[in-house]
């Protein structure tokens, strides 16, 4: 089935099943034109349209997928109020350089009988792994199951969620997977808060709160340009930004070698911080990667 989106001419089309995409980009593919998916779950904010521009700048076609998928949430998340808000989407498309919007439903994606799961290890164990077991089997699962739906070439993932963009690579080099991964600069609010479609569940005081998460990170990188190189004084000082949220419920908060994901005790070439905290319950993770001037 091909819907052509309501009423905004430069908006995309919308398809909703494996069949009508593939239909779609057959003659694209034809014509060897080179083909981009963004993943999404919806709840588009600028972060995801940073990622759609980044696309059409690359390729000749854009898909964007918007699918909540069901299998990356364990019972006790928040799936059932996961954002959902196809037709603000489809406009806030518009103008992006989109193509094509696929957004399945879920008889669509898992068929009656689906027992196959894509279980990355190494860097899909600690930090998100650890917290959220079967997480990244299910972003993993689905992520996978796209690529086989629209067969890009390339694929865009943004740099905030810096663990799943790892486990998408791993999944890609081990799996010999031929889509090009593409890893996308955080999107920032004016007050430095990175945008996240779970940001719409905070108060106004929490997100005014959730500030020291981007401070944190700033005073990390200006203590590595300073000359600091001890990861525990920097995790340190970055708990002590943190606080400044109160009450707030300190998942982690690590320095890590950025491939691997590992902690590192010294900041001695490119690292990334990673970390996780919750504000009156809302779960909010945030990255950064230090360099220090002689790396
Ligand atoms: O980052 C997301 O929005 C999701 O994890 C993804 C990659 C679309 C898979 O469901």
């Amino acid at each position: 089935m091909i819907l052509k989106a309501t009423n905004l001419s430069s908006q995309p089309k919308i398809v909703t099943t494996v069949d009508a995409l593939r239909q779609a980009l057959r003659q694209p593919r034809r014509a060897l034109g080179r083909i981009g998916l963004v993943p999404t779950m919806g709840a588009l904010h600028e972060g995801h349209l940073s990622l759609v521009r980044a696309a059409g700048d690359e390729c000749d076609v854009t898909v964007v997928s918007i699918y909540v998928n069901p299998s990356q949430f364990a019972p006790t998340e928040d799936l059932a109020r996961y954002p959902r808000r196809l037709e603000a989407d489809l406009e806030a498309l518009g103008g992006c350089g989109a193509d094509l919007v696929f957004a399945p439903d879920d008889a669509e994606v898992y068929r009656p009988g689906h027992a196959t799961w894509v279980a990355v290890g190494g860097v899909a164990d600690a930090w998100e792994g650890r917290l959220r077991p079967n997480h990244f089997r299910g972003v993993a699962t689905v992520v996978l199951k796209l690529f086989q739906m629209a067969q890009p070439d390339v694929a865009f993932f943004g740099q905030k969620d810096f663990q799943q963009l790892q486990v998408v690579r791993q999944m890609v080099a081990d799996l010999n997977v031929p889509v090009e991964v593409r890893g996308c600069a955080t999107v920032r609010e004016p007050n430095g808060l990175a945008m996240s479609s779970r940001n719409a569940y905070l108060s106004p005081n929490a997100r005014r709160r959730a500030r020291a998460l981007s401070q944190s990170l700033v005073r990390a990188e200006e203590l590595v340009a300073g000359g600091e190189r001890d990861a525990s004084e920097i995790v340190r000082q970055i708990h002590e930004v943190v606080q400044a949220a109160a009450p707030v419920e300190i998942d982690y908060i690590a320095l890590v070698h950025p491939e691997t994901l590992e902690p590192i005790a010294e900041v001695a070439g490119c690292t990334a911080v990673l970390l996780a905290v919750r504000i009156e319950g809302t779960r909010l993770i945030d990255n950064t990667l230090l360099t220090p001037p002689s790396a």
